[in-house]
């Protein structure tokens, strides 16, 4: 500290002197008392925040000393305030020090505790499923492939042997994309199986690949309805490749997604580009007796599938004399409903931020 108390202590006594040459009054009476007091103080009580005091009552009561003695209690009053002033600029100084000093020193500092969380997002349950069933088949040997969201009327519907009166144009409710007449007919694709012909056309036999990817519907929408989902679609072709592998596939898809062997089953299907066509059904993975996925049946509906109809490869521009094939049409967004216990589809897509900090 700049100020000692004793030359304080000197200053204020010289200011009470001054003092007593004036007349007694209530208000000389009240500040004469208050500056013996700072007198009076121990040495300890001396601190800077009291000495900023004692220099304010003379100045702030200036005019109850006799005209000669205002310049000298100025004087002393501000000396005093000056040493306060710097004694308090010093005060802050160390505490800053000393402060700095304990956080350099770690004392305090506890390893152990986790640190602040930073704010992080996640991956959307459907990137999720992708991701691992992309690791799965990719581990496998199998391509991933990809395909446009907006696909001619010809790669979603003629390719796949779907007949221009068929009933499944229809049934798959199409959002067809304005054109000009005359000009290529456009469609939001309805399902990821136009990759099947894209695939064959550009990749030479023998292949497999899957196709994860949005497709879109213009249906009436419902907890299980939406007008955009994923869909993954799987191809294999090669020689001799039979409904045995088709089984062998889709038992270790199931291995990969539920962790174990999964019991499953084909009753026939009717898909115009496969033939024979199969609905593949696998045993509950919730339950032995039956339950609310299951619907009590202790099966689940799980992917149509079945080997690829001969007009396909040839629109592919493979020889169906030579190569056979197989294909699956796996519900992507059913799947991860399933998986994560989601009751409505329209969750998915939703972009609440509040249903995707779940996962
Ligand atoms: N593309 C069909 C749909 O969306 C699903 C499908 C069925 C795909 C059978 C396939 C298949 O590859 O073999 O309804």
């Amino acid at each position: 500290m700049t100020h000692d108390a004793a030359s304080v202590r000197a200053l204020l006594g010289e200011i009470l002197a001054a003092l007593a040459s004036a007349s007694e009054s209530d208000e000389t009476r009240s500040l004469r008392e208050r500056l013996e007091r700072f007198v009076a103080h121990s040495d300890d009580a001396l601190t800077s925040a009291v000495l900023l005091e004692a220099s304010a009552a003379p100045l702030g009561a200036m005019r109850v000393f006799p005209k000669e003695a205002r310049g000298l209690v100025g004087a002393k009053a501000n000396a005093i305030k000056q040493a306060a002033l710097a004694a308090l600029a010093e005060e802050e100084q160390a505490a800053l020090a000393r402060a700095l000093a304990a956080e350099r020193s770690h004392a305090g500092f506890d390893a152990t505790l986790p640190p602040p969380r930073q704010a992080c997002g996640s991956l959307h349950p459907i990137t999720q499923v992708t991701r691992e069933l992309e690791d799965l088949f990719t581990s496998m040997g199998w391509t991933i492939l990809d395909g446009p969201e907006v696909e001619t009327e010809h790669f979603n519907f003629d390719a796949l042997n779907i007949s221009p009166d068929h009933p499944a144009r229809d049934t798959m409710d199409t959002f067809w994309v304005r054109t000009a007449p005359g000009d290529t007919r456009l469609v939001m694709r309805t399902h990821t199986s136009p990759v099947q012909v894209r695939a064959m056309r550009r990749l030479q036999p023998p292949f497999r690949a899957i196709v994860p990817g949005k497709v879109f519907r213009n249906e009436a929408l419902d907890a299980s309805h939406e007008h955009t989902f994923h869909q993954m679609e799987g191809l294999v072709v090669g020689q001799h490749v039979s409904v045995g592998h088709l089984i062998a596939a889709m038992k270790t898809l199931l291995r990969g997604i539920f962790g174990r062997e999964i019991e499953i089953r084909l009753r026939p299907g009717y898909f115009p580009f496969v033939e024979p066509g199969f609905e593949l059904d696998a045993r509950c993975p919730f339950c032995t007796e039956g339950c609310s996925v299951c619907k009590r049946s202790t099966w689940i509906e799980l992917l149509p599938c079945g080997m690829v109809h001969p007009n396909v490869l040839k629109a592919g521009g493979i020889d169906p004399e030579q190569w056979t094939g197989f294909a699956f049409g796996l519900g992507l967004s059913r799947l991860v409903m399933l998986r994560f216990g989601i009751d409505d589809v329209r969750h998915l897509l939703a972009g609440d931020v509040r249903f995707l900090e779940q996962f």
